[in-house]
């Protein structure tokens, strides 16, 4: 065995040379892996060895460039050295992959001459997921093999391509039994030796792009067809010019050319280094600092949930999609029927579930009246009405009802978990799961911490988190916890703006073009002017009360802050717009023109700010945390990494002279965070706060 360097071997199997990268935990590209693999295949190819293997070790083949090494300068040699060295080999190279080839991964397994797969491996190109495009000739190599439109969708979408589908695209040559990577590899490469195959080289390789030629129809309708899902982002049209270069330059060598230059456009760009951010924020949102990874965890193996509305049912489907089974308690037979219809429902109208699928979660589920059938469950979700009356009567009956060590959470978006926990003996096992609507779709799980949960609690949390496929941030008790504390903020300054002179589609089409999905009043059309309103107590105060009086309860009634046409597309609404100059004029104030500046500065500074006393207060561990958060559970724009990161980029000087102005003229809803003042006077960015 020859070490080449410390993450990289070379050994002989017979007549093969095999290199073996071992850089944990996903043996990223790294300097140090580059010059393994240069310095490797060197070696081996100056051998007598008749055909290289390249595998690696670990829990996978190499998943990409090194991210962390990005916007620094890069040492050793370059990616574009080890491809060269690879594809100009004078014996055929072979690429076994297991785990994921992603990114650099796979460009550096496409400057193979052949690839073998694990059924259970997955390749891909997602770095339009990190605001770039595949810089290491991805977007010229993968259209010459898979074609144009399926190279197109690889790179914009980012998706992971499983082994099976990789072998009918023609990405992988073969498949091998799994746990036998390296034997199967082998046994390919020495075929590849007894019958002579050629050392093919993907760049070569033209037929598909010449199917393409003269057909920019391809790349119209493709930009068409996802100009929706694309909308905001620079990156998805970079990977599209990409590829057209690939089809349109004269060489493989001028197309590569025209994806280095695009590449690094984004490279350079805002919206790269957001999302690169937002990649480590995301991980670094499972690290806290007193739960150590060790922490134990305890088993759940059945959930009990109490309520069967909106977030009950959706709650209880994240458990039975992972097999474990659940069961609802309801007060109201009615409301337990209706609740257990929506969720059969929702799967048999999903176009992922198959029939006997469906079946088989629905046989997980099973709905009571009777509070006892929770006395087995490992964890119970309370998600009744938001009342704190009901929820403490709740808890003080599970205290006697739940079994020792299960864990007893609550739904609840605002109210306080400890004041809920101290109605139990046991608060060191109550704890806030804050779901997110519809809570089978929605990435977000705020997992709220109370003043007595055990840290055991807590790890176990977050590990179902995961399990669930939900992307969990620990918060603090406070009012709203970290996302809707934040958004507080929003809605506040958004109302006062349509009492000041906007409109509410002006204030909707600020943060839409800001890159929110929607605005705070289209949202309310959409999610019901309705909800926590109550006919009886309505006498026309707000402009929501005279709008729900008018029957204008949002898009179910075809009316609300804007009117719906036939086709459900809004428009702004003249009877909107009398109902709140009326309120204007009672209120005596004297409406202004407001630039879409001020609607910004106003939504979305006092958001930052409030994120700087979530952090004083220390009811979020680190500002990343708070992003996470709102890109995830709020629409916020990943290319504008979140409102903290986002604070950052405007400057937090600049935020706080703001507030301070806003403060003198509109009052102390503008009082800046302690916190906000001292990053300004000493200098610092909210990144510079570690957890
Ligand atoms: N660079 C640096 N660190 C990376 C990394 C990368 N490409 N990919 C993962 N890591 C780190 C993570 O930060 C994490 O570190 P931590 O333990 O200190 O928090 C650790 O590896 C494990 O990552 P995950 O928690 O994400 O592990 P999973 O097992 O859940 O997922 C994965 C593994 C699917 C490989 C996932 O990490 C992933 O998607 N990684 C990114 C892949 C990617 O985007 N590749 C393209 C990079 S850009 C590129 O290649 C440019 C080229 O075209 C020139
Ligand atoms: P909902 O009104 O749709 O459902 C509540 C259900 O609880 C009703 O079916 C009711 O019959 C049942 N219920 C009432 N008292 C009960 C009791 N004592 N025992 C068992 N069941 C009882 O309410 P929704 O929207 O599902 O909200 C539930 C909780 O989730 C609230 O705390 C809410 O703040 C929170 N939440 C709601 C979100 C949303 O968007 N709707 C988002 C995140 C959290």
């Amino acid at each position: 065995m020859t070490e080449i360097n410390s993450v990289t071997t070379l050994t002989r199997d017979g007549d093969i040379a095999v290199i073996t990268l071992n850089s944990p935990p996903v043996n990223a590209l790294s300097a140090k892996v580059r010059e393994g693999l240069f310095e490797g295949f060197k070696a081996a190819g100056a051998s007598d060895a008749k055909a290289i293997v390249l595998i690696c070790e670990g829990r996978t083949f190499i998943a990409g460039a090194d991210i962390s090494e990005f916007g620094g300068a890069m040492a050793g040699p370059s990616l574009f050295d080890v491809q060269d060295m690879m594809e100009g080999s004078p014996i055929p190279v072979v690429a076994a992959i297991h785990g994921t080839a992603l990114g650099g991964g796979l460009e550096v397994a496409l400057c193979a001459h052949y690839r073998v797969a694990v059924p259970s491996a997955r390749v891909g190109l997602p770095e339009v997921a990190l605001g770039l495009l595949p810089g290491a000739g991805g977007t010229q190599r993968l259209p010459r093999i898979v074609g144009v439109e399926a190279a197109l969708d690889m790179v914009t979408s980012g998706r992971h391509v499983p082994a099976k589908q990789a072998l009918a695209m023609g990405l992988v040559d073969e498949l091998v039994e799994e746990g036998k990577l390296l034997e199967g590899a082998l046994a390919f490469a020495r075929k590849a030796v007894a019958e002579n195959k050629p050392l093919v080289k993907v760049r070569d390789n033209n037929a598909k792009l010449e199917a393409a030629k003269g057909k920019p129809e391809i790349f119209a309708d493709f930009r068409k067809a996802n100009a929706r899902k694309f909308r905001g982002f620079t990156a998805p049209e970079n990977n599209i010019k990409a590829v057209e270069a690939a089809v349109n330059s004269a060489t493989f060598d001028e197309g590569l050319k025209a994806e280095r230059k695009l590449f690094t456009e984004l490279m350079m760009g805002a919206q790269s280094a957001a999302q690169r951010y937002y990649f480590f924020a995301e991980r670094q949102a499972n690290k806290i600092p007193d739960v150590p990874d060790d922490t134990p965890i305890r088993p759940i193996k059945k959930v009990g949930i109490l309520g069967a509305g909106t977030m009950g049912g959706g709650i209880a489907m994240n458990f039975l999609n992972t097999g474990i089974p659940v069961t609802i308690v309801e007060v109201q037979e009615a409301a337990l029927e209706r609740g257990l219809g929506v969720i059969r429902k929702n799967y048999e109208r999903s176009r992922t579930a198959k029939p006997e699928e469906t079946e088989a979660r629905m046989a997980l589920l099973s709905g009571s009246l009777d509070f006892e059938k929770l006395a087995d469950c490992d964890l119970i979700i309370e998600a009744v009405f938001e009342r704190m009356d009901i929820k403490k009567d709740i808890f003080a009956r599970l205290d006697k009802v739940a079994k020792p060590g299960a864990i007893l959470a609550s739904n609840t978006s605002y109210l306080d978990i400890d004041e809920i926990a101290s109605v139990t003996s046991r608060p060191q096992d109550v704890i806030g799961l804050h779901f997110f609507s519809p809570a089978n779709v929605m990435k977000l799980l705020e997992i709220v911490r109370g003043e007595k949960t055990a840290k055991d609690v807590i790890a176990t949390s977050m590990k179902l988190a995961k399990q669930i496929g939900k992307i969990a941030v620990l918060a603090g008790v406070c009012p709203g916890f970290i996302g809707n504390r934040m958004l507080s903020q929003r809605q506040r300054e958004a109302q006062k703006l349509v009492m000041e002179g906007a409109m509410p589609w002006d204030i909707d089409r600020v943060l839409y073009d800001f890159g929110f999905p929607m605005g705070p009043f289209a949202m309310s059309d959409l999610a019901g002017l309705d909800i926590g309103w109550v006919k009886e107590n309505s006498h026309g105060e707000t402009i929501r009360d005279v709008l729900c009086e008018m029957d204008r309860r949002g898009q179910k009634t075809g009316a609300g802050y804007y009117d719906y046409d036939e086709k459900g597309a809004a428009k702004p609404s003249p009877v909107t717009e009398k109902i709140i100059n009326d309120f204007i004029v009672k209120s005596g104030a004297n409406p202004r023109k407001i630039s879409d500046e001020e609607i910004l500065e106003r939504c979305v500074y006092p958001m930052i700010n409030e994120g700087a006393k979530i952090l004083e207060e220390g009811k979020a561990i680190r500002p990343s945390d708070i992003d996470v958060v709102w890109v995830n559970g709020y629409g916020w724009p990943v290319y504008r990494g979140g409102p903290m990161h986002y604070g950052d980029l405007v400057g937090a000087d600049k935020v706080l002279a703001k507030m301070k102005e806003f403060q003198a003229t509109m009052g102390d809803a503008f009082a800046p965070s302690a916190l906000l003042e001292k990053l300004v006077a000493d200098g610092k960015k909210f990144s510079d706060i570690k957890a």
